[in-house]
């Protein structure tokens, strides 16, 4: 048994929590769309064709915003093709996932799947083959209230009032080569530059966000978003990331520890915007929306784009099955954006259903959680008011990507009003259960509410829809408080969530 404890004081605060964090993203891609959130034959479907059960499973999941429709689809994306009457709308071959998109949704339809799920939309705009036309045009459409020609298009089409859209992406990761309309620093920055300012002269109080980096290890890591927001940064309010994390060669030490490169991408990004903020003597800060974000075995071969003269619709692609480490994992990365909510602004869990999902379906019949589902679903719920830092003391062990990494994980939120305190943690060791003491300073004493754990000694299991419930958060009996803390006992491979009330 490992030995460990985590010291919060109420007094030092981070951030508050962001409803944003727990946003997600929902792609033109695979089954994300097509019989994932639109399956007009379900017995669940409404009048639009959205199926009710997944509509059910969004909320339960706890979403605030859903970034759309793109993610690498978006860069040859004609948001046009996916308005008016459906009969009329154009099959194209979508490059991006060698596919061919029906638009038979499109920014109408997914703004009131939205609604009806009570999540925010949040838009992309093609930078990849198109350009600040285009991106004024669709703003036009969905904002502006009418006596134009988009305006009016939308009202025409059935959507009296205005989208009401606030948060928007310039493209989609510019910075990398399998972008269609992949770009350097220099022509992006330049791009998006002025279509930002384009996009303010229609509606002032956008909230832009530039593309970042799509992923740590990119070669232009670090001096691309130097150029970009040396470019950029009086006109935009957030630059980009995006991380996926996947267990490699069996080396699950280092994946458990993946939150190490999300903390060190955030600090990186944070640092490169500061400096640029710097040296333009700025007083306004950029955030960060970490906009795709998740565990991604990007090597199997469901990740794998049909090839050849087969363009088909809605294929099954990135159908990532989820075991209990990956679940260990994803609450890890929950962890490390929440104790950066002073700059992670927003961040999106990619991505909704079917691909790389939380919730997956059956076309035209059952629905279920994978294991991701619980840690996401349990923060959303219970991550509330202000996030404290927590000072961790934790045996540490060698990954081999990551080097020496402490043994847990944490973080805490507190909410002064409803008086409640949660940990959030993580035993990132393999095989040795971790004993910890929570020492909570600046409260009166505290009593648990709960305590549930998600640990699986077989932490291979997968939910599948004839078993979809192998592995559950359950309640973990060892937590007990009284003046000198609260004690709770972490399983190998876990992620725990602890609630605590002033007793
Ligand atoms: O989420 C899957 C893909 O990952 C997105 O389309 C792209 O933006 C990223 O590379």
């Amino acid at each position: 048994m490992l030995l460990a404890s985590v010291t919060v004081d109420r007094a030092f605060v981070v951030g508050p929590v962001r409803r944003r964090t727990f946003g997600s993203f929902v792609e033109h891609l695979g089954r994300c769309v097509y019989t994932g959130l639109h399956d007009p034959g379900h017995p669940t479907a409404d009048a639009d064709g959205f199926r009710g059960d997944v509509v059910e499973l969004v909320r339960e999941l706890g979403v605030s915003i859903v970034r759309y429709p793109g993610g690498n689809f978006v860069s040859g994306y004609r948001w046009e093709d996916g308005i008016g009457p459906r009969p009329q709308r154009p099959a194209r071959l979508d490059l991006a996932w060698h596919s061919t998109e029906p638009n038979t949704v499109g920014v109408d339809e997914f703004v009131r799947w939205a609604r009806k799920a009570g999540v925010e939309p949040m838009m992309a705009v093609n930078l990849g083959t198109r350009g600040i036309q285009e991106a004024l045009d669709l703003l036009e459409y969905c904002n502006i209230r009418g006596g134009t020609a988009w305006s009016d298009r939308r009202r025409a089409n059935g959507a009296e009032e205005p989208h009401g859209i606030r948060m928007w992406c310039l493209g989609n990761e510019m910075d990398g080569p399998w972008q269609t309309g992949h770009k350097t620093a220099h022509e992006y920055g330049r791009l998006a530059a002025e279509t930002a300012r384009a996009m303010r002269q229609i509606q002032p109080d956008l909230e832009l966000i530039v593309c970042g980096s799509s992923g740590s290890g990119m070669p232009t890591f670090g001096e691309w978003e130097r150029v970009v927001l040396s470019e950029t940064y009086d006109v935009v309010d957030l630059v980009s990331a995006h991380a996926y994390y996947c267990e490699e060669d069996g080396d699950l030490a280092s994946f458990l520890a993946s939150a190490v490169d999300m903390d060190h991408f955030i600090d990186s990004v944070v640092a490169t915007a500061d400096a640029v903020r710097a040296a333009r003597k700025a007083t306004r800060r950029i955030h960060l929306s970490f906009d795709e974000w998740n565990v991604w075995y990007v090597d199997r071969a469901e990740s794998r784009p049909p090839t050849g003269d087969d363009w088909p619709v809605a294929p099954v692609l990135l159908e990532d099955r989820y075991n209990v480490a990956d679940a260990v994992v994803v609450g890890s990365l929950l962890i490390s954006l929440l104790r950066h909510t002073d700059r992670v602004h927003a961040a999106s869990l990619a991505q909704l259903v079917n691909v790389i999902a939380p919730i997956m379906t059956e076309p035209g019949g059952r629905s279920w959680r994978q294991t991701t589902f619980h840690p996401f679903a349990l923060t959303a719920r219970h991550a509330a008011g202000e996030v404290l830092r927590a000072a961790i003391d934790a045996p540490v062990h060698d990954t081999t990507r990551f080097g020496p990494v402490p043994a847990v994980d944490a973080v805490a939120t507190y909410e002064p009003s409803a008086g409640g305190l949660v940990l959030f943690a993580v035993n990132r060791s393999v095989s040795e259960p971790v004993a910890l003491t929570l020492h909570p300073r600046g409260f009166r004493s505290l009593r648990v509410v709960e305590a549930l754990t998600l640990s699986d000694p077989d932490h291979t299991r997968s939910a599948t829809a004839d078993d979809p419930t192998p592995v559950l958060p359950h309640p973990n009996p060892s937590a007990a408080a009284d003046d000198d803390g609260v004690r709770i006992t972490l399983p190998p491979v876990s992620w725990t969530v602890l609630r605590l009330q002033a007793a």
